[in-house]
């Protein structure tokens, strides 16, 4: 197969993601790099992401943070959220992402919209106040508005699977696909930038689940978009199931073809190298980037707390040093866009 001969639709994008042949997936990883230089340039934006909490109500069938897995939970205190979003000011990050388990509590919704508004208080020297994105999953339009008003600005809820079949396969029977899409609707009228995502490389899923993914982003015309290969984790159902999924090497192989693809498909939005990939492979999130992603998260979360965040087994990709941090990033064509909100191009242009 080549990159000069694939078409958009639906078989396209699944004969392309089927195609294992490595020239071609190389091929088409640099094309898409290019094209991310050509349409919004070389930057790579940041995000200091503070994971505040692994505390949730959702029970995913996938997740190492699920509510019956037994784990230590933990939630930051407001003190050490702002000490952590200090510290992505100080090292002119621009933006802060604040993720974390699902909560609909008053007491927890009423600190994020506090945490929101001390955040934008933040010292940021010349550069503008922190822009922060929310990743706290479903809420009511009520709780979305709130937080909107508060100055997030940015949200992202991934879809996980768009299919609604795999979706099912993947979560409890009481998660309901249909209330997840209509969150990502709510979010887009409110007026976040509204991102999602999907993993993959799950178990049940096909090179046309992928491809329809993409789709969706694409219908959705969704500013930004935060994908991922998943990584089983040893206590959940879906690994403790048996069901099988593809190997190591062919999910970070995937992960970075989505990445390419998407990028074909959708040139000047924002795309995340996820953490995800750095499981895979040490440089992961740097070959994301160089496979056409343009946003790169430092992790800013306290250490003690940050083990505990374990959507999935990660113990080889835990931050250490200032490795962790942007210094991570050693190929020359990485250029990065200090100081910058970094909203998408695409985004800017609507
Ligand atoms: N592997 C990869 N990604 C996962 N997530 C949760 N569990 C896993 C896993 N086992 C992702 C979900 C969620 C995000 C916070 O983490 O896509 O949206």
């Amino acid at each position: 197969m080549k990159v000069s001969e694939l078409t958009w639709d639906r078989e396209g994008l699944a004969a392309a993601i089927a195609c294992e042949d490595a020239a071609f997936e190389a091929a088409l990883r640099e094309e898409a790099y290019r094209v991310k230089v050509d349409t919004i340039g070389p930057e790579v934006y940041l995000r200091g992401l503070i994971e505040i909490s692994n505390i949730c109500v959702k029970d995913c069938l996938y997740c190492g943070i699920r509510r019956d897995i037994s784990c230590p939970r933990y939630e930051l205190s407001e003190e050490e959220v702002l000490s952590a979003a200090r510290t992505a000011a100080g090292r002119r990050f621009g933006s802060v992402v604040i993720q974390g388990g699902e909560r609909t509590d008053a007491a927890f919704i009423r600190k994020i919209t506090r945490l929101l508004k001390e955040i934008k208080q933040i010292d940021t020297g010349d550069d503008p106040p922190l822009g922060i994105t929310l990743s706290l999953g479903e809420q009511s339009r009520e709780v979305y508005e709130e937080w909107f008003d508060a100055g997030a600005h940015r949200y992202l809820l991934r879809i996980e699977a768009f299919n609604p079949d795999l979706y099912r396969k993947i979560h409890p029977e009481d998660h309901s696909y249909d209330r997840r899409l209509q969150a990502l609707y709510d979010l887009k009228e409110i007026g976040y930038q509204a991102g999602t995502g999907a993993m993959i490389g799950i178990p049940f899923q096909t090179a046309e689940d992928l491809a329809d993914d993409l789709l969706f982003y694409k219908q959705f015309d969704a500013p930004m978009v935060g994908m991922g290969p998943y990584n089983p984790h040893p206590q959940t159902p879906l690994t403790l199931s048996g069901a099988p999924y593809p190997s190591a090497e062919r999910r970070f192989a995937l992960g970075l073809k989505m990445i390419a693809l998407l990028r074909l498909l959708m040139p000047d939005i924002n795309i995340a190298a996820a953490t995800a990939l750095e499981v895979l492979d040490p440089r992961g999130r740097e070959k994301g980037l160089l496979s056409g992603a343009n946003v790169f998260m430092p992790n800013v979360t306290p250490r003690e707390q940050l083990v505990k965040y374990n959507l999935y087994d990660r113990k080889t990709s835990l931050p250490d040093g200032p490795s962790a941090l942007e210094h991570g990033l050693s190929d020359s064509r990485i250029v990065i866009g200090y100081g910058r909100w970094g909203d998408s191009k695409h985004f800017r242009q609507e």
